[in-house]
């Protein structure tokens, strides 16, 4: 495997940052993860969209033109022969000496970008199966609608879930609402049929994922409304799913040990992810 590290493609075990980027000792960085299928990359406009917004936010500079950042990505897909699979890319604020404020001016961004194939029989038992969830109150900064490598509270709420036999953590604020996973947004489905997923104005991240999927469920004439929901409301819904460019679309068949729906994946969540190529590709 390779991997891209500033401005160089080095082999992938051998890749390495300084021990004195920011990324590393403060999580002063951001990141996207994309994924490519049948070669082609799924909304990659719409996630250099926000990895721009991420750095504008954090006031990082990009590291290179979006042309050439979508020429590495590229050449990391090909030497990688990744056809389905995924990339990462972070950028951090760079390399300097520690100190919490940032550096002189022109301390050049961090870039790395990497690819792997994904597992595709993992992903289809999980879309057949289902997967379970557990909820986990929401401990995080308010500012997670910057998608930063500063992911501790979504790690430790993951491995919670894995130690408890679940594949994802939903987070719930404290008048029991619910947010997103550790590295997904959710959905329900309402006793109305209505899908329903939080407003990503805050408090969340907001998935590309998600928004394809508003336009993909809308095409296929479902009734799709951005709308917070409790946890109540999210254990008595027909269907829940969580979406992610990860796994795009995830049935969630059980939440908190207690049954969702009949306890099999519904058939809306199925209709949207097959629909869904159509619309990204
Ligand atoms: N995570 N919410 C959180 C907290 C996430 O980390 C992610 C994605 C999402 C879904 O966003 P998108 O649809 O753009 O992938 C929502 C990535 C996949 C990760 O950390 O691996």
């Amino acid at each position: 495997r390779i991997a891209y590290v500033n401005g160089a493609y080095v082999r992938h075990f051998e890749a390495a940052v300084h021990v004195e980027d920011r990324g590393y000792q403060f999580a002063d960085g951001v990141y996207e993860v994309c994924e490519v299928r049948h070669g082609y990359i799924v909304d990659l406009g719409r996630h250099l969209d926000r990895l721009d917004r991420s750095l504008r936010e954090l006031r990082i500079g990009w590291p290179m033109s979006r042309a050439a950042m979508m020429q590495v990505i590229r050449e990391v897909l090909r030497r990688n022969r990744v056809k389905n699979g995924l990339f990462y890319l972070q950028v951090t604020r760079g390399v300097a000496r520690r100190d919490h404020v940032f550096p002189a001016g022109d301390t050049p961004p961090s870039i790395v970008v990497t690819a792997k194939r994904t597992d595709a029989t993992a992903i289809s038992r999980k879309n057949a199966e289902g997967i379970s969830a557990i909820t986990v109150p929401e401990n995080r900064w308010d500012r997670v609608d910057i998608k930063t490598i500063g992911l501790l509270p979504n790690v430790l709420a993951r491995q919670k879930a894995k130690e408890e036999g679940a594949q994802e953590a939903i987070f719930i604020d404290a008048q029991g609402i619910v947010k997103e996973g550790a590295a997904t947004n959710v959905w329900i489905v309402d006793e109305d049929g209505v899908l329903r997923t939080r407003p990503a104005e805050h408090g969340i991240l907001r998935g590309i994922t998600r928004t394809t999927l508003m336009d993909v469920a809308r095409s296929l004439g479902l009734k799709v409304e951005e709308r917070a929901f409790s946890v109540a409301e999210m254990l008595a819904a027909r269907e829940v799913f969580v979406t992610a460019a990860t796994s795009i679309c995830f049935p969630v068949v059980s939440i908190d040990g207690k049954v969702i729906g009949n306890g099999h994946p519904g058939s809306i969540a199925q209709n949207i992810r097959e629909a869904f190529f159509d619309v990204a590709e």
